[in-house]
């Protein structure tokens, strides 16, 4: 397979400190950004130094310094982002934004996989708050990537197995319900737990990092 040199964004979050990991596994020249922002918050610091211990590459960048985004952009030929965006945790989708008119000044990105991974934002234009913010924010980042002409990848893995196996899918916990479970729409709708489980996939780092890097068309819509 083609080696990529990758920029991976918001790395040492949930789904990012994975994204780092298998973007090693798989041999790419994988480069890290740490943003000045974190300051004295030791657990990221110790993840960002365990990465470079494993052959990551740390760009000093701040997503509020356009110079130093542009910088970090151009040294690589993939950016991926796994920008936080759970709206019951941290949630800052838009920040994105910045970085897509670094990746689009910079003019050397092949390929931008934004924060996706979830449900695809265009069908969920039904979707009730508060989630909903989250697939607005996603079609805002995703038409700024289409405006700029950005070459990209979506991901969209519609319900991650570690979110919604374990608490039968309720909502507001993580936890087995105890009491009482919520059976969503009549019951009848088939294939739920399948499509869960076939998403367990998704942990796995051949799935989830090799669309990016495959040759696939310049723009690109996975969905798993
Ligand atoms: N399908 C599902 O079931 C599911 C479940 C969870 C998440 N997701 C999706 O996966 C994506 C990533 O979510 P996550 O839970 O992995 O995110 P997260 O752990 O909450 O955060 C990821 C990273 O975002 C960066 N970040 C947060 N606030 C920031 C700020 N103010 N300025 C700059 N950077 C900031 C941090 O990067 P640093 O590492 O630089 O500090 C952080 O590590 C989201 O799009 C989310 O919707 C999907």
């Amino acid at each position: 397979m083609e080696k990529s040199k990758v920029l991976v964004v918001g790395g040492t979050g949930y789904l990012g400190r994975r994204i780092v990991k298998a973007s090693l596994a798989q041999g790419h020249e994988t480069y890290v950004m740490l943003r000045p922002e974190i300051g004295l918050d030791i657990d990221k610091l110790q993840m960002l130094l365990s990465f470079k211990a494993q052959g990551a590459r740390l760009l000093e960048a701040s997503l509020d310094d356009h110079r130093s985004l542009v910088a970090a952009v151009k040294q690589v030929d993939v950016v991926v982002s796994a920008m936080s965006g759970v709206h019951f945790r941290s949630h800052n989708l838009q920040l994105q934004l910045k970085l897509v008119d670094a990746i689009k000044e910079a003019g050397n990105v092949k390929r931008f996989l934004p924060s996706e991974f979830g449900m695809d934002p265009a069908r969920m234009g039904h979707a009730l708050e508060p989630g909903r913010v989250t697939f607005d924010e996603k079609m805002e980042i995703r038409n700024a990537i289409e405006e700029a002409n950005i070459g990209h990848t979506y991901i969209s893995a519609n319900c991650f197995a570690a979110y919604f196996v374990p608490n039968l899918c309720q909502m507001r916990t993580l936890l087995p319900p105890k009491e009482r479970v919520n059976v969503y729409g009549d019951g009848n709708v088939k294939g739920k737990h399948i499509q869960t489980y076939v998403l367990l996939g998704f942990t796995y780092p051949s799935c989830m990092i090799t669309p990016g890097f495959m040759p696939l068309p310049s723009n690109f819509h996975l969905t798993i």
